[in-house]
Parts: C-alpha cells; structure tokens; sequence
C-alpha cells in the first residue's frame, strides 16, 4: 500500500508518503518565524501559510519518495483535534486528492498518531540528513520506518507533551488505548513559552529555556511542582507560570544577570520535568506496564529526555523516545497510523465528512 498523508493541525505543515510501515518521505515546512512576532500561533495566519505552502510541501513529499499521484493507493488527513482553520486545508485538500484519484480516504486522530512516533526509526538519508533543507528552506528526512516488533512493547505508557497538549495515555494493544489523564489548563509546552515570555524570551521559549538551562542551576529557585503528590493522572501548570509572575516582579533586577536567568530558566525547567517524570513513572507502575514511551515538541528537551531515561533506568522500565525531528508535528505518523488503520479495516471516511477540531482522544 503507498499513502499519501497529509497534516495541518496548527503551524507546520507537512506531507508524507508511507509504504509497507515505512516513511518513503516526511517533508515539514514549519511556521515558527511568522508566528514569533505575535507570541503565539495566530489561526488566521496559520491557514493562509497552510493554503500557500500545502501544494509544494505535497509535490516535494511526492518527488523524494519517487511516487507520482496515480500510484498512491489511499489518502489521509489529520481531521483533529487542532485549529479549525488549520485543519481544515490540508482535510479538505486530502479529500479532493482522494476525489481526484477515485482513492479511499481516512482522517487521523493527531493525538493517536503521536503515539506512533516513538516507534518510527530514523534512518540515514540516502543524500543526507535534511539534504533538501538548503535548497527549499524545509526540513525532509526519510526514515526506515516502524519497529517491526513494536507490539511486543505494548502494554505502555505514552506521554505526549506538546505546546496544546499534556496527556497520559494507556496503549493496550495496537490501536486499543485509554487515556488517563491530562491537563486540567497550560499545557506543558504553554508553561515553558509563557514563562519565558516573562522572561523576555522571544516565542516559542521552550528550547531557548533548554539550552539556557544547561548553564544554570535547578536548585536555585524553588517553584511549585503542582499535582505532584494527587494520586491521579492529570497536570497542571497554570499555578507554576503564576508564581513565576510573581517571582519575576518581585525580582525585576534579576533578569539583568544572565547567569541568574540561566539559574531561572533551568528551576523553572526541573519543576515541569519532575512533574512530567514522576507522574509517567507512577502511571506505569500502576499499571503494570513495562515500557514508557514520549512524544510531542518538549520531548526535545533536554532535561526531560534525560530525567525520562534516568528514572526508567532506575525502575526498570523499557523507554522510547521519539526522535528529535518526529516529536513536533509530522505526517509522518499520521501516515503511518493510516496505514495501520486501513489494514485492520478501520472505516473509510466519506469525502463530504467534516474536520473535528475539538476530536480528544478517550
Ligand atoms: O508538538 P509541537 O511542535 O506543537 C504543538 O504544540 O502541537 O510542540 C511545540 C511546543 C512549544 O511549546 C515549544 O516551546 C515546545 O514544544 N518545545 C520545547 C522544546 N522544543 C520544543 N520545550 C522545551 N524544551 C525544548 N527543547
Ligand atoms: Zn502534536
């Protein structure tokens, strides 16, 4: 089967051919420089730089997997949940595609995909990493493709922790999953962008607060760890970027001495990443799983990365992290969730079905 994949949740847009479990190609053209001067993704600007990018983000997808259009055999598309107007492009793209080539359809849960992506491999590209990168100002990696053996991980725990979204999911078996918690207001990713925005850091904060952390200390500032100690599955992070506010007005001058930044940046980093680690931890021991994966934009971080891997070690869970480049969004998981779909014989989707932007996984 070779699909085509498209997704356009909130501000990268991408396109991917998938085949047989592998990632022929994974184009991304994201949009973190428009939205920077706004200080968040503005909807608006979003869907237009979707509607202006989408066709060659598709034909470049197309050309590095060296598949034309009448040799595709399905289409997806990210259907939810995400900004409406977003989402609506690349669905309402994907489904004139599929019309176009008398193909079958199928929309994607984002979330649902994000589950796939720590079992996606990368490999070496056959012209090197990014080797379209300079050329067309995108990034495009090809990949090997899934784990051939990834059921046998299943039970797990998967954490998917992003700008929009902090969630706890059981996976059963494949396809089979529950969540068990999640943010009840800031997402984490929102957490690290919103306090660095006190900070004066330009959006999005979180891999500045990162490399800044490196050189600070996490002891130095003692900040909130909220929910920590609730016996359930769900954040918060509201209460934490509060008492940065204010933490920060009470200690204006502060913000003049970068190592006191640095000191700030990596308490501010350790207080997140505790919660994020210890809830995952507790999560899985509860559930008596034995494997923890992660995915989504923070999963980049440093500290997370490292605290993720410290504590599995140390509790004897088996861990998978997704790939730096699979952790925001991409349709490559989309695509590969599609197939995966289409071959347990998930319903098609009728080309007049609409987007789902509040769709959350349950
Ligand atoms: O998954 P993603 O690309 O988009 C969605 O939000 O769906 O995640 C973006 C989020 C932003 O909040 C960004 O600050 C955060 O991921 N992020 C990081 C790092 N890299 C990206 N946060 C902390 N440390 C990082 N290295
Ligand atoms: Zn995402």
């Amino acid at each position: 089967m070779i699909l085509l994949a498209l997704e356009t949740s909130c501000d990268e847009t991408s396109a991917a051919v998938v085949s047989d479990g592998r990632v022929l190609s994974n184009v991304v053209s994201s949009q973190i420089e428009l939205h920077a001067e706004y200080g968040g993704v503005v909807p608006e600007l979003a869907a237009r730089e979707h509607l202006k990018n989408l066709l060659p983000v598709a034909h470049a997808a197309l050309a590095e997997a060296g598949i034309s259009p009448a040799q595709l055999d399905a289409v997806a598309a990210t259907q939810g949940p995400g900004l409406g107007i977003a989402l609506l492009i690349g669905f309402k793209a994907a489904q004139a595609v599929a019309f176009a080539l008398n193909k079958p359809f199928i929309g994607i849960n984002h979330h649902e995909a994000h589950l796939y992506s720590p079992w996606i491999r990368n490999a070496e590209h056959p012209l090197g990493a990014n080797s379209s990168a300079a050329e067309t100002g995108r990034t495009d990696t090809r990949h090997s493709g899934l784990f051939a053996d990834f059921t046998r991980f299943q039970p797990n725990i998967s954490l998917i922790v992003s700008g929009g979204h902090t969630l706890l999911v059981l996976v059963e078996s494949e396809l089979k999953h529950r969540v068990l918690g999640g943010t009840i207001d800031d997402a984490a990713g929102e957490c690290f962008d919103k306090t660095g925005k006190l900070m004066g850091l330009p959006y999005p904060a979180g891999p500045i607060i990162d490399k800044l952390a490196e050189q600070g200390n996490p002891a130095a500032y003692d900040f909130p760890r909220p929910l920590l100690n609730d016996l359930n599955d769900d954040f918060s992070f509201s209460g934490l970027k509060t008492s940065v506010r204010y933490f920060i007005r009470d200690h204006a001058a502060l913000l003049d001495d970068r190592q006191k930044v640095c000191d700030l940046c990596a308490s501010v980093q350790a207080a997140i990443v505790e919660v994020l680690v210890k809830k995952t931890i507790r999560a899985a021991r509860r559930a008596g799983v034995r494997c923890i994966t992660a995915s989504g934009g923070v999963t980049c971080n440093s500290g997370l990365r490292n605290e993720l891997a410290r504590a599995c070690k140390n509790n004897g869970f088996t861990l998978r992290l997704a790939e730096k480049n699979l952790c925001t969004d991409n349709a490559a998981m989309i695509g590969i969730l599609a197939e995966r779909k289409l071959l347990a014989g998930a319903p098609l989707l009728p080309l007049d079905e609409e987007i789902k932007p509040g769709w959350q996984l349950v």
